[in-house]
């Protein structure tokens, strides 16, 4: 039996006041859903300290939304992930689209990203996923296999066993069109058995969620797959009764 995660991304949303209306009334609905689903919440650099006590009495896994790819030093503007660590922030999300897309994130980057992650005892969230353009020129499998094969390869198999990735095609994030649970589950299981080419056996057991329009009314469908073992969820987990409402799809 595989983890099974629900883990929100709240984006650049929220002031740090809002932020702990937020995670209070996931804290206070949670037991709605499985004791058994994992909950991580990804809130921006500046809401980590308000939250994390809440988080934290309530058994809720705080997760930060990227980090610097150096250790420290003289990087204006930058936040490492041993700063991350000593708030007790357990997860880091990585190569989101958005990073990749925006800020010209590349396997290059995350390679260094992902280390620090590490060294620092924290795991990431290790997201991938095609555009548009490539799912419609049948490249989906090709470019999965690529972001995976130029960071998560370069893994030890001590590494491997605490990642969990996220699938995101990027043509569902914030659009509204979701992955059927047909196409998630086909490209979920080609994801596993790329990773157990690489790290054998031990892929059985990472959690792969899935990310892109998620929300109460298609959880229960997507996650009645076979190799989809949660979601990474973003617009809907700013609504705690539709955060909750996924978990509960469980
Ligand atoms: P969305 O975002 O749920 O708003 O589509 C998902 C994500 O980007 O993690």
């Amino acid at each position: 039996m595989r983890r099974q995660i629900v883990a929100g991304n709240w984006k650049m949303n929220t002031t740090p006041a809002q932020g702990v209306e937020l995670i209070k009334n996931v804290a206070a609905q949670k037991k709605q859903a499985k004791e058994s689903v994992e909950l991580i919440t990804g809130v921006p650099y500046t809401h980590i300290c308000c939250v994390s006590e809440i988080a934290k009495e309530n058994g809720i896994a705080i997760a930060a939304q990227n980090c610097a790819d150096k250790a420290s030093g003289a990087f204006t503007g930058e936040i490492s992930a041993e700063m991350l660590a000593s708030l007790g922030v357990q997860y880091v999300i990585l190569g989101h689209s958005e990073r990749r897309e925006y800020y010209g994130e590349t396997s290059k980057t995350l390679n260094d990203k992902i280390k620090l992650v590490y060294d620092n005892n924290m795991a990431p969230i290790f997201c991938i996923g095609e555009k548009l353009e490539e799912r419609e020129a049948e490249k989906h499998f090709d470019v999965c296999r690529a972001q995976i094969e130029e960071v998560v390869f370069n893994l030890t198999a001590a590494q491997f066993e605490k990642l969990i990735v996220a699938y995101e095609p990027v043509w569902a994030i914030g659009t509204g069109k979701t992955a059927s649970a047909e196409q998630a589950e086909e490209i979920h299981e080609f994801i596993r058995k790329v990773l157990a080419e690489k790290f054998g056996a031990a892929a059985e057991k990472t959690p792969i969620l899935y990310g892109g329009s998620c929300k109460p009314s298609n959880a229960e469908e997507i996650f009645s797959k076979a190799n989809v073992d949660g979601g990474l969820i973003g617009g809907a987990a700013l609504v705690a009764e539709d955060f909750v409402g996924i978990a509960k799809a469980f």
